[in-house]
């Protein structure tokens, strides 16, 4: 795991547990982390699980990549180091919401197959649920749809380096669910419940 720089550091336990949290909240945390290009659907299907799981009277709240990248990761652009960095603390805040008892959404393009293994390993080792779900929409698609008109700008060579046209995207070797294009969204909000009720009640049937 990654290097702890600050020296003279000791964790400082609290007075209840997670169980504890969980029970005054009525649900144990867990985080949904969607990977795929820019364009993929990551963020409308986010919302959409997100809203589900409110109206179901769950916590849940969604760690946009955008969005982040307004606030906690503005100091972020978009060579490997800062990709990794950037799925890095997605990782580690969503951690902290899924240990708080919050379903975490985490939609990022997190290119890289490493930072994404990295972010299961620490909720592995925390013993929280982690879920990782693959847009798996095409480029040719994903360039077609172009919600935020970037990829004309890649296009016209205004914006460079981007996912999939000119700097990676490795695609999930097993991600725990794929999500075609093609899938509507009430569909694919259905996969995604499904697939965190699967990780949450193991044994139970699809
Ligand atoms: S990641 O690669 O570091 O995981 P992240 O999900 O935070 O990316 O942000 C991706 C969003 O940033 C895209 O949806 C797009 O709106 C915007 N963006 C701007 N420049 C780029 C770029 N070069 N590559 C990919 N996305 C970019």
């Amino acid at each position: 795991m990654d290097e702890v720089s600050s020296s003279n550091v000791t964790w400082h336990p609290g007075h209840v547990t997670r169980n504890e949290r969980g029970q005054c909240l009525g649900a144990r945390g867990a985080t949904l982390w969607f990977t795929g290009l820019s364009g993929s659907g990551k963020s409308t299907v986010a919302a959409s699980v997100e809203k589900c799981l409110i109206l179901e009277g769950r916590g849940a709240y969604r760690l946009d990549g955008d969005n982040l990248r307004t606030g906690l990761n503005s100091d972020l652009g978009f060579s490997r180091e800062a990709r990794d960095e950037n799925a890095r603390r997605a990782a580690e805040v969503a951690c902290l919401f899924a240990d708080a008892g919050i379903v975490a959404l985490v939609a990022l393009i997190s290119p890289y197959a490493e930072s994404r293994a990295r972010a299961r390993l620490l909720h592995e080792r925390a013993g929280l649920p982690f879920v990782e779900i693959y847009m798996a929409a095409s480029i040719d698609l994903c360039a077609t749809r172009d919600p935020k008109g970037l990829y004309a700008q890649v296009s016209t060579g205004t914006i460079g380096s981007f996912t999939g046209v000119d700097d990676p995207y490795e695609v999930p070797d097993a991600p725990d669910l794929v999500i075609e294009p093609g899938t509507s969204v009430d569909d694919a909000v259905g996969a995604v419940v499904a697939a965190l009720v699967r990780v949450e009640e193991p044994g139970r049937p699809n």
